[in-house]
């Protein structure tokens, strides 16, 4: 029993003295089994329910542990068996590995990379956009500029200018007015390269100073529509594309490994978010960011991603995120700095943390993220594979992830992944 194995390296004693493990009722049996406690019986958790009753007040989650303790494992048949329950997953995959899961429910993953035929447009809401007078322009302008603002920003190392803001803003808003729900990204990228008489005046400027202000973001940003990255964010969407499937996994791992990769997972997040619009809200959705720190080391994505965590809850989407280590939230930095307090904030959005073994230097950061108890702190260094210390809310659960039959075995085994 590999699985096990970590849980017994925590003494019996050790973990009779962190009381909320061992008094704890647990959460009751509604929900999807996860596994059982590790000093107590069946564990099943459900972020709706656990909202309706009160022990949550929102239903996102951040799952953190070091590389191969389980994380992603976890997330997979998690949203196997959420399947039961009529709940569906849109996931950003950037390693490649939940095709297995797909192929379970039977779709196929959708691939994106330089050179593959599928094209997502993040600055569109979806062809279908059910009632288009109800749309309103002016919040899908400003979610297009605060997508170009943080994609620009990260691109470049650094906050944007006030005047390459500006410049951003009326890029969007000129190009939109011409395009409207067409939008694409290389029609922004000409406006901000050739701005007309028109949109320079009305900050005072003219058409030549206001190319200058806005170039360093224009060339950024070019980079999507020409050479490397292009072919994959610079046009209108795919036709064809099934949002209603039971899973829908946007697969970047063409990109894993390269340095653009937080950008890329920003534009498909991006897209999601703005399908969220278009997408029948019956069925209770799961937006899944495995990989996360890939976009967390960005300040500007981070912050990004914040806004659209609160957005989402209007449509009652339950967020997970998966990132190596706390510190991840952090790593840009300093103490006090904006980047801890966007940390902050993003766990205060994510009620459900759920920890795998952490290594000891990261047990004080997280122990100071997560207010853990001492004993809990020890015990983060000393998990196994499969082991995961949840805290829901206010409360405790040290919890030991139950792999299923056959179909879950061959879900979270990343060896037999297809290719
Ligand atoms: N609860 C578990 N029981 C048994 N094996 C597991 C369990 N969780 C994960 N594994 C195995 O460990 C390997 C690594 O897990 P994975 O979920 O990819 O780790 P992570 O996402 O944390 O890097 C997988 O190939 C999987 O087969
Ligand atoms: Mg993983």
């Amino acid at each position: 029993m590999r699985a096990g194995a970590g849980a017994h390296r925590v003494s019996t004693a050790h973990l009779q003295a962190a009381y909320p493990f061992v008094s704890e009722g647990g959460l009751g049996g509604e929900g999807v089994y996860i596994g059982r406690e590790v000093l107590g019986g069946a564990f099943c958790y459900d972020p709706w329910v656990l909202y309706r009753r009160g022990v949550l007040t929102n239903p996102n989650m951040l799952v953190a542990g070091q590389v191969g303790r389980g994380k992603s494992s976890f997330v997979k048949t998690y949203l196997w068996r959420q399947q039961v329950f009529g709940r569906r997953a849109w996931i950003i995959d950037p390693k490649g590995e939940y095709g297995p899961l797909a192929a379970a429910c039977g779709i196929d993953p959708i691939r994106i990379g330089p050179g593959l035929p599928v094209r997502l447009n993040p600055l569109a809401p979806t062809a279908e956009t059910v009632d288009r007078a109800a749309v309103d322009r002016a919040a899908v302008d400003r979610r297009r500029i605060s997508l170009l603002t943080s994609l620009a920003a990260s691109s470049l190392g650094r906050t944007l200018q006030p005047e390459e803001q500006t410049a951003v803003e009326l890029a969007v808003t000129t190009a939109a007015g011409t395009h409207g729900d067409e939008l694409v990204l290389p029609q922004v990228v000409d406006a901000l390269l050739w701005p007309d008489d028109d949109t320079a005046a009305q900050v005072a400027s003219d058409a030549d100073a206001f190319a200058q202000a806005g170039r360093q973001v224009a060339l950024e940003l070019r980079r999507l529509c020409q050479g490397d990255l292009a072919g994959m964010f610079d046009g209108p969407t795919t036709a064809g594309i099934d949002l209603d499937a039971p899973v829908v996994v946007l697969d970047l791992s063409a990109l894993y490994g390269s340095d653009a990769l937080g950008l890329l997972m920003l534009c498909a997040t991006a897209w999601l978010q703005a399908s969220l619009q278009a997408h029948d809200h019956e069925d209770r959705l799961i937006l899944v960011i495995d990989e996360a720190w890939a976009i967390l080391r960005h300040l500007e994505i981070a912050r990004w991603l914040q806004a659209s965590w609160k957005l989402s809850r209007q449509y009652g989407v339950a967020n997970i995120a998966v990132v190596h280590r706390l510190s991840d939230l952090t790593a840009a930095g300093a103490h006090g700095s904006e980047q801890v307090a966007l940390a902050q904030g993003l766990l205060a959005d994510s009620e459900t943390r759920v920890v795998y073994g952490q290594s000891p230097a990261e047990t004080d950061r997280a122990t100071d993220l997560l207010g853990l108890t001492d004993v809990e702190a020890d015990i983060l260094s000393e998990l196994g594979r499969g082991v995961g210390l949840w805290r829901v809310g206010a409360r405790s659960f040290l919890v030991e992830h139950v792999l299923g039959h056959t179909t879950e075995r061959v879900i979270v085994d990343t060896d037999a992944r297809m290719g």
